[in-house]
């Protein structure tokens, strides 16, 4: 798809950095090593965002493990790869690979019994899986899946150079691959070239945050350098954000409606109890959940 060109829009009034988090390296699946930058302490901050989670490596040790089966209930999964190749499989019958650039959602609702495998025994694997909370009223939907090959990715560029991926929500008048209406999420993978800006509008009351992957933003008085997540502050005066690229810069921008509901969480089941958190381990336990 090329890329359309729009004009650049403005902010009157920027967010600034709450906060920059490094997140935390941890291990996952059967032990693939990943960083967490979205912890669950943050969960409740930047509603209805529940993790993010950043995989880099060239090293296939740190990856071919995989994730083998196992279990969700609750929310949703976007993955987001930009190098390598994972199968994805899972119980509602969807088979798909994602790879270079591509984008996969899956809305788990009531239960998904899922792996992701790599099709890749050397080489660079690289991507984000992020989670997004359902409202109660659609944790016990059926489940939804669509993979997205990178050419599907609608995209635009600003007049001023600048790149963006639309992943979800809508941004200078490009509608993304999936819109959700409760959570209204918005994600975009933005280029930014060395000297160039980019202002995306924000209804104050979302919960925003910005993660950078290649080079350094300046948002505000603050430069948040690559492998670090910037929490954008809740300004009711400000109508957006503005990020300046003062070198090459490669980053993520994630805003959401927060859900306000309660969230409890039990390793891949995402509720609002803790008596729902023991409905979906009894349903895993007696092959209920997919
Ligand atoms: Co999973």
């Amino acid at each position: 798809m090329n890329a359309r060109t729009v004009p650049a829009e403005t902010v009157r009034k920027s967010r600034g950095v709450e906060r920059a988090v490094a997140g935390r390296a941890t291990a996952d699946g059967a032990g693939v090593r990943l960083t967490r930058v979205l912890t669950q302490d943050l969960q409740r901050r930047l509603d209805p965002f529940l993790m993010l989670d950043v995989f880099a490596s060239d090293d296939p040790d740190d990856y071919l493990a995989g994730f083998p089966d196992h279990p969700h209930r609750g929310f949703e999964t976007v993955t987001y790869m930009l190098a390598g190749r994972l199968r994805h499989r899972d119980s509602a019958g969807h088979e798909g690979l994602l790879e270079n650039g591509g984008m996969q959602w899956m809305t788990v609702g009531r239960g998904v019994v899922h792996s992701e495998i790599p099709e890749q025994e050397e080489g660079r694997m690289e991507g984000f899986q992020l989670w997004l909370n359902l409202p109660a009223r659609d944790k016990m939907s059926d489940p939804w899946y669509r993979d997205f090959a990178a050419a599907e990715l609608p995209r635009f560029a600003t007049a001023n150079g600048v790149a963006a991926t639309v992943i979800a929500g809508a941004s200078h008048g490009v509608t993304g691959a999936v819109t959700r209406t409760a959570t209204a999420p918005l994600y975009l993978d933005l280029r930014l070239p060395a000297g160039t800006a980019f202002a995306q509008s924000l209804p104050a009351e979302h919960n925003a945050f910005v993660y950078v992957h290649g080079g350094a933003a300046r948002i505000g008085d603050e430069t948040v350098p690559a492998g670090r997540m910037a929490i954008l502050a809740n300004d009711p005066a400000a109508d957006g954000v503005l990020i300046e690229a003062a070198e090459d810069a490669r980053l993520l921008l994630i805003a959401g409606r927060p859900l306000g509901e309660p969230i409890a969480q039990f390793g891949p089941f995402v509720m609002n109890t803790q008596q729902e958190i023991y409905q979906a381990l009894a349903d895993e336990r007696d092959g209920r959940l997919g």
